[in-house]
C-alpha cells in the first residue's frame, strides 16, 4: 500500500521560486507514489489575515492555480480546503489540551514570525492572537486528520512537524495508541536566494520570481538583479559565486551553459547584460509549461472548482474516520 503524504499550503500569495524549488518541485516527483493529500489552508492563513478575507479567498484560486500550473496533476493528487473540513477544528481543540503556550512560544518558526510581527506593529500583544499562537496545534490536526505519514515541506516548517509528532506522543500517553508520528522530508535545494542576494527569497523581502510573473515582469526583475559588485566594466573579470544572475542561471539553463557562462566570467569575457539577456531566455523557457497549464485552468474555472469539490469530499471521508478514531480514544465517541 502506497504511504500516505500530506501538506499544505497558506493561501497569502501566488508561489515564487523559493517555494517551488524549496518544496512543491519536490511534490511534483513524489505524486505518484504516494496517496497525497494537499490542503490549502485558508484557516491557516486566516489566523494572521482575519481582517483580510478578500485577501484569503482570492489567494485560495491563486494558489490552486499555481499547484495545478507546476503539474500536480488532480488525478493523482486531491486537492482540498481546509476551512471545508470541520474534523480539523474538532481535533484541534482536542489537541490543544496537550501544548503549553510557553512551549508554543518556544517553537522556532512561531518564534521567526513573532519576531517579524514585533517589527511591523510594535509589541507583541496587540499583534499575537490566541489563534495565531496556537496555529501549530491547528496543523498538528491538519497532519493527522489524514494519517500523514510523510510530510514534504520547506526547511521552515520542519519546527511544526516536530511540534506534530510531541502532540501525537502525547495523545498516544494519555489516551492509548492511536495516531501516528509522521516524518518530515525536505528537497535537495531548500532555500533559494532572492534577486537582491538576500539568503531567503520572500514576498515581504521583495526580491522575488513568481511563477505567473509574464515576460516582461521577468525582464524586468532579472536586468534588476545582484551581479558581483566588484565588476565595473563590461570586460573586468568578476566572481560568479557572488552573482545572483549566475545563481539562477545554475537553476535554470543546464550544466555545460553554466559551465562556459562561470568560465567566462572569471575570465572577463562575459558582460552582465549579455548574461542577463540569457537568463531571461532561459527563465521564459522554464516557466513556459507553468504558463500554458495555467490558462488551460483559467479559461475552464469550472474545472478548477470541481477539482476542490471532488477533493474536499474526497478528503473528508478520511478525516472522518481519524476523527472518529480520536474520539473514541478519549471516550467522547456518544
Ligand atoms: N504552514 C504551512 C505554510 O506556511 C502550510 C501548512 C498548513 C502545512 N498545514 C500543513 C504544511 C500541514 C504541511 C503540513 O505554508
Amino acid at each position: 500500500m502506497k504511504k500516505t503524504i500530506l501538506t499544505g499550503l497558506r493561501p497569502t500569495g501566488n508561489l515564487h521560486l523559493g517555494h517551488y524549488f524549496g518544496a512543491s518541485q519536490n511534490w511534483v516527483n513524489l505524486q505518484d507514489d504516494y496517496e497525497f493529500y494537499l490542503e490549502i489552508a485558508d484557516v491557516q492563513a486566516l489566523t494572521d489575515n482575519f481582517d483580510n478575507p478578500d485577501k484569503v479567498r482570492k489567494n485560495v484560486k491563486e494558489i490552486t492555480l499555481d499547484l495545478l500550473s507546476i503539474g500536480l496533476d488532480p488525478n493523482k493528487v486531491t486537492y482540498f480546503i481546509q476551512s471545508q473540513i470541520p474534523e480539523i477544528a474538532e481535533l484541534t481543540v482536542f489537541y490543544s489540551n496537550l501544548v503549553t503556550v510557553a512551549r508554543l512560544h518556544r517553537n522556532p518558526t512561531v518564534k521567526t514570525e513573532v519576531a517579524q510581527k514585533k517589527e511591523l506593529f510594535g509589541t507583541e500583544g496587540e499583534s499575537i492572537t490566541y489563534g495565531f499562537l496556537g496555529y501549530p496545534v491547528s496543523q498538528a490536526a491538519d497532519i493527522t486528520a489524514f494519517d500523514g505519514e510523510v510530510i514534504p515541506v520547506g526547511e521552515d516548517q520542519l519546527p511544526l512537524i516536530e511540534q506534530c509528532r510531541e502532540i501525537v506522543r502525547k495523545f498516544n500517553n494519555i489516551y492509548g495508541e492511536t495516531l501516528r508520528e509522521p516524518e518530515g522530508l525536505l528537497s535537495a535545494n531548500k532555500r533559494i536566494k532572492g534577486l537582491d542576494g538576500n539568503d531567503k527569497m520572500g514576498k515581504s523581502l521583495g526580491n522575488a520570481i513568481y511563477l505567473v510573473d509574464d515576460e516582461e515582469t521577468i525582464t524586468k526583475k532579472i536586468m534588476g538583479a545582484v551581479t558581483d559588485p566588484n565588476k565595473i566594466k563590461k570586460d573586468d573579470p568578476a566572481n560568479p559565486d557572488v552573482c545572483m544572475v549566475y545563481y539562477y542561471h545554475k537553476l535554470v539553463n543546464n550544466e555545460e551553459n553554466n559551465n562556459t557562462i562561470c568560465s567566462e566570467c572569471k575570465q572577463g569575457a562575459r558582460g552582465c547584460v549579455a548574461c542577463k539577456r540569457e537568463l531571461i531566455t532561459r527563465m521564459n523557457e522554464f516557466l513556459s509549461e507553468f504558463r500554458d497549464r495555467r490558462k488551460y485552468y483559467e479559461e475552464h474555472p469550472e474545472e478548477v472548482d470541481r477539482i476542490l469539490k471532488e477533493g474536499t469530499e474526497k478528503a473528508r471521508i478520511k478525516s472522518k474516520e481519524q476523527l472518529h478514531k480520536v474520539k473514541k480514544a478519549m471516550k467522547i465517541d456518544y
